[in-house]
Parts: structure tokens; sequence; C-alpha cells
């Protein structure tokens, strides 16, 4: 186990090889059962995750990054509303070939990027809507004995390197459960996952205790859980032992909690990279801009646009 930043541990050649196979992973599940209400009357007919920052859903960021995450499986926990997120991965026949027939190649690719290899993705339906680690639990027979991601699309994470590679990358010197964290100010804590550390090694933290959205006071830190994990599948055996927690729903954090009590490691990370919360309206609009002001066809427009506009509030104030 890693204990401390730089401490490299010494083990053997077939030790390592053994250790990386049990440590592989490459399943991810997707909690996309949520009813999309803040965002309502836009998600009446159309899921959450398909509403677009620029040109791209919200779904697509969260698959291209476990992607380069070396992902190869993917599990997405659905409910009743959701087949366009089906209909999305699904090949294109008839687009596709217009678009070759127009000679719109850049496009087709695109397009062709959305498609999923045959049965690299599964989708289970949530019947009842019973919190996020309820959703996790819907997953276990396809998860089996395996250490699995859980991707929340709703966590939007922008950066040079895919947030869980870089947590897939940690995780096989560690094993244990890990989580992705970052520091939110005190007042916000009570909207998120809350760790208790126990030890702060810099960007991996160890943690002695984690508290679904507790009270400003109650808050053990400042340390915010954001929607990206690995975790054991001891983690599942701990959700169905559950009782509801907070806002009576069977919560992740608290499966993961138990792990620690069972004496199991479970790290925080401390990931590289900008967090835009896009369940929120203003956390989609700041993605939007950020997104867009990062595209080389859209950038000066927008950032000329952007400057008008706070010129003319400016001087009315
Ligand atoms: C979920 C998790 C919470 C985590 C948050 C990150 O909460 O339950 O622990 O901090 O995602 O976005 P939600 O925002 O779905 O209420």
């Amino acid at each position: 186990m890693l204990t401390r930043k730089n401490t490299v541990p010494i083990v053997s050649r077939s030790e390592k090889m053994g250790r990386d196979m049990r440590r592989k992973v490459t399943k991810a599940i997707f909690p996309v059962a949520g009813m999309g209400t803040r965002f309502l009357p836009a998600t009446k007919a159309v899921p959450k995750e398909i509403l677009s920052l620029v040109d791209r859903p919200l779904i697509q960021y969260a698959i291209d990054e476990a992607r380069e995450a070396g992902i190869k499986e993917f599990i997405f926990v659905t409910s009743r509303g959701k087949s366009a997120l089906e209909d999305y991965f699904d090949h294109s026949p008839n687009l596709e070939q217009e678009l070759r027939k127009k000679g719109k190649i850049e496009l087709l690719e695109q397009v062709r990027n959305t498609n999923m290899e045959s049965g690299a993705i599964a989708y289970i339906r949530q019947h009842k809507a019973l919190g996020l680690g309820h959703a996790v639990w819907c997953a276990r027979r396809l998860i089996a004995n395996e250490p699995f991601a859980v991707i929340l699309p709703d966590d939007v994470i922008a950066g040079e390197e895919s947030c869980l590679k870089q947590m897939v990358e940690a995780y096989e010197e560690t094993g244990g459960s890990m989580v992705a964290a970052m520091e939110v100010p005190p007042e916000k804590a009570s909207a998120y996952g809350v760790l208790d550390v126990k030890d702060d090694m810099g960007t991996m933290v160890s943690v002695k205790g984690m508290v679904e959205k507790p009270s400003v006071e109650d808050a053990p830190s400042n340390l915010a859980v954001i929607g990206r994990y690995i975790l054991t599948p001891d983690v599942l055996n701990n959700i169905q032992k559950l009782k509801a927690g907070s806002g009576g729903e069977i919560q992740l954090t608290d499966a993961i909690a138990a792990e620690i009590e069972q004496e199991r490691d479970v790290f925080g990370y401390r990931f590289r990279g900008q967090r835009f919360d896009c369940g929120s309206k203003a956390g989609f609009l700041q993605a939007t801009v950020a997104f867009a002001l990062a595209r080389d066809d859209l950038k000066d427009d927008l950032s000329r646009y952007l400057h008008e506009i706070m010129a003319v509030k400016n001087a009315a104030q």
C-alpha cells in the first residue's frame, strides 16, 4: 500500500503482474436514471444526459473520459423515458450514408465516434428511484467480482488527461476503493459527500470516514466527493445491507464508509482538471462557455460577444 507520497513499495515482477491483473479496471457504471427535474421542461421528453455542451451531449463527455481510461464495458443504469440514450449510441446507417454521399467526411467521423462496439454497452433499469447506491447495486450481476468505475455524467471534468485515467493509474498502485475529491468552499460542503481525512499525502488522501451531505457544522472537512469512483466489488455487498440514508435514499457514500469500518483502504484522489457541476443550470452554462471558448471555430466570435455584453453591463451600472 502507498502510504506517503514518493514512497514506492518494493514488489517482485510476478507479484506486480498478478496485482496488475487484479487491479485492471475495464467496467464502468453510468447512473443515468434521474428525472432531470432541475432542467424541466427541457427534460420532459429528452434525457438530461442528452442535453448538449456546444454540440456534444453530456453523456459523450463521460464516455470519452472512460474510454481514455481504458474502460471496455459500459453499463448504463437507466429508467423509463431514457430510450434516446440507447438510440444515441446505436449505429445510424441512413445518417452515415447521407453524410458520405454529401462528402461531409469530418461530420461522418464525429458521428461514427459515437457508435459503440456491439456488446460493449449494456442497459439495466432501476425500477424505483431509491438513490445512487441502489442504482449502482442494480448493475451487480454485470460487475461480478471485479473492481469497477462509476461515472456521474453531471460532473463534467475538463483537463489535459481524463480524470478517470488519473484515478485508474493511482488505483493500480494503491488498490482499495477510491473517490475523486476536490476542495469546495466550506459553506457548500453540505451539497456533497464529504471526506474525513486520516492522512493527507498531497494528491492522495487516505480516508477514515465519509458523510453524505452533512450539515455545515458536522462536515468533517471541505474535501468533497466528485462523481468519479473506483470501487471494489465488496462495496456492492455493503449496499445490499444499507438502510436509507441522507434524503431517504440508499447512498453510495454510506456503502464506501462501511468499507472503512470493515478496515479496508479508501482513498480520495485530488484530480487535475476543472470540474463543472452540470447538474445545475449555472454550472451547465459555465461549462458551455468554457468548452466553446476552447474551440477554434467558436472562440473568437464568442469572446468578442462576451466582452461586448460585459462592457454594456458595466456601463449600465
Ligand atoms: C452525488 C453523491 C455525492 C457527491 C456528488 C458529486 O450527489 O451522492 O456524494 O458528492 O454526487 O457530484 P448528488 O449531486 O447526485 O446529489
